[in-house]
């Protein structure tokens, strides 16, 4: 048996889709493989040892539960996991394997990974660097662009300087992308943040809503596409899975489209042609290689609705996990259950610790 440590929740505007994406890892861990132990970090980034039901999760009720105790990730590596503040002392448990199951900020973004990196503790998902690259959409579209990826035109600003000339700069932005164009926070997710702006008055106020976020903020060029999405599993072998495609309930994938609204659809496959999801699932190992990526990702495109053109859209290096999310569903398409999918994620965590 090993013991694999699931941590959950942390200091984003994700931390709710974590507690239900984790509460579903946790139910398909294989429990004939693994003693399962869960750390929690609330939204203040307080950390506890949760020793409940994982269905306690969703909605918070771990933390009313009475089974917490302070918990830490030991960064040193005799300790090799995690230090529990029990009443009669500290008691080390030593970690084999983790699954972040953090989205967004102070998750997703390398911070974790970086503490884990410290503590020698195998970990699924992508690295440091990876992690922190594919979080800020001004580095995955620099990167990207290198690579010669196509996606739309872009432009990021800094907080501190847009306010400098606001005015300048909004007539910077109308010249070089016109309109309608996306504003989005650089450093966040689930569209949290992202609006879509059509006139001067829209863009100014789309600036603000980004600037709420994050400091720095990222503008595209709207395209008017299908929205489609490839899984991506692996280390240095990696495999593109199927590729699936979103229909929003709402005019483009916000928020509320995404988690609260029953009418946003999912096709697996994808309605694309065979030739468009050959050239997503190329680029999307493109992208995966490019960005350094390791363990999972999902990599998203659009498919233009005039051209068909494939452009990328961004990566999310821990994608949703829930039971209706994309990532799970497409991997069990492509011949991947849902626990084997987990016990898979274990091995190359393991597997990339020891430089494969
Ligand atoms: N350039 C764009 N053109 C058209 N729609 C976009 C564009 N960028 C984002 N969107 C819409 O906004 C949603 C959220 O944007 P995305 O970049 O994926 O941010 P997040 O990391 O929050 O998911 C997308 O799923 C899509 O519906
Ligand atoms: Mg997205």
């Amino acid at each position: 048996m090993k013991n694999a440590l699931v941590i959950f929740g942390g200091v984003s505007s994700e931390h709710s889709v974590s507690l239900v994406s984790a509460s579903n890892v946790i139910a398909n861990i294989p429990k004939e493989k693994y003693n399962i132990y869960m750390l929690g970090i609330t939204s203040d980034g307080e950390w506890y040892l949760f020793e409940g039901s994982p269905e306690l999760l969703p909605n918070e009720k771990w933390l009313e539960s009475g089974k917490i105790t302070k918990a830490v990730i030991s960064p040193d590596r005799a300790d090799g996991g995690i230090i529990v503040f029990r009443a009669d002392g500290a008691e080390r448990i030593k970690i084999d394997v983790c699954f972040p199951v953090l989205h967004g900020a102070n998750g997703e973004d390398g911070t974790v990974q970086g503490l884990l990196e410290l503590s020698g503790i195998p970990y699924v998902g992508c690295d440091t660097l990876s992690s922190a690259c594919c979080m800020d959409k001004a580095v995955t579209n620099t990167l990207a662009d290198c690579a010669g990826i196509p996606q739309a035109k872009w432009m990021s600003v800094i907080k501190e300087d847009y306010k400098e000339n606001p005015e300048e700069f909004i007539l910077k932005a109308e010249e070089y992308l016109g309109y309608p164009v996306f504003v989005k926070p650089a450093n966040a997710g689930s569209s949290v943040g992202i609006s879509k702006a059509s006139d001067r008055e829209s863009l100014k106020t789309a600036m603000s809503v980004a600037f709420k976020e994050d400091r720095k903020a990222v503008l595209e060029q709207f395209v008017d596409g299908y929205e489609v999405e490839c899984a991506v599993l692996g280390n240095r072998g990696a495999r593109a899975m199927s590729v699936g495609q979103i229909k929003p309930a709402n005019e483009f994938y916000d928020f509320q489209a995404k988690y609260e609204n029953a009418s946003s659809e999912l096709y697996i496959p994808a309605h694309i042609t065979d030739e468009q999801i050959s050239e997503v699932q190329r680029l999307a190992l493109k992208a995966y290689k490019v960005l350094g990526c390791s363990g999972l990702s999902r990599v998203d495109f659009f498919v233009t609705k005039d051209a068909g053109k494939v452009m990328l859209n961004e990566i999310n290096t821990l994608p949703g996990f829930t039971s209706i999310s994309m990532y799970p569903k497409l991997c069990e398409h492509s011949g991947i259950g849902y626990s084997e999918l987990i016990d898979k994620l274990f091995e190359l965590a393991t597997e990339r610790k020891n430089g494969n």
